[in-house]
């Protein structure tokens, strides 16, 4: 499975991308505006820090101004990902970039009916939000499980990119069920290293060999 993280914080991401396991980035409007950043500056920024996709969002609503918005976007680095919204308007224009050889992430995706029109609009990743599903009383695996179900029924080459992730069990639950990609906050990311028995038996492990008196350097 692979990692994203969901930032558009420069020093988090370098953080991630030098431990080798990171392998792209989503960013959303809410993000960029936590960042505090300019959104072409900052995008521009984390596609030279990461190979892997980055997702960058349309904010406009209609077909026509979504391609606008998108070919100003793609131009920032070749590695950018377009991420239009699971409306007709926002899977028309992902059928139109992904002809064209662009890569798209249709985001706010809550049922696998949508996961499904956006398979067959030939989205490279679709992002149905687990958190949000689960706040709102439904669970949010459930809607992965389906989703797998389905484009496994139909080989179809569209990613399950679960997003809102909001701690280690959806991690856990999404490699389990087979999504292709998570993406999380680096805090949840970096949450996945530790162990208390880990550091318990590092712990250990030094104050036994402390006593051998030895050194390996
Ligand atoms: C990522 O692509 C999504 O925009 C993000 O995961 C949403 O997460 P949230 O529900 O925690 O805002």
């Amino acid at each position: 499975m692979k990692f994203f993280a969901d930032t558009a914080e420069i020093d988090d991401i370098k953080e991630l991308a030098a431990t080798g396991l990171l392998d792209g980035v989503t960013t959303n409007p809410s993000l960029i505006a936590k960042s505090g950043r300019d959104f072409m500056e900052v995008t521009k920024e984390i596609c030279g820090i990461t190979d892997g996709p980055v997702s960058a969002e349309v904010v406009a609503l209609d077909h026509a101004t979504m391609m606008k918005e998108a070919e100003v976007l793609r131009k920032i680095a070749d590695n950018v990902c377009i991420k239009v919204p699971l409306t007709i308007d926002g899977l028309k224009t992902c059928n139109a970039l992904t002809a064209d050889g662009t890569m798209v992430n249709v985001t706010l995706c809550f049922s696998a009916n949508q996961a499904l029109l956006a398979a067959k609009a030939g989205a490279t990743f679709i992002s149905p939000f687990v958190g949000r599903h689960d706040d709102n009383g439904s669970n949010g695996m459930d809607l992965i499980r389906d989703i797998r179900h389905i484009y496994d029924n139909y080989a179809f080459d569209t990613e399950i990119l679960v997003a809102s992730v909001r701690h280690a069990t959806h991690v856990l639950e999404s490699a389990l069920i087979g999504a292709d990609v998570m993406t999380a906050p680096p805090a949840v990311i970096k949450g996945l290293f530790k162990h208390i028995l880990t550091d318990k038996g590092i712990e250990g492990f030094l104050a036994d060999w402390e006593k051998t008196g030895q050194s390996i350097l």
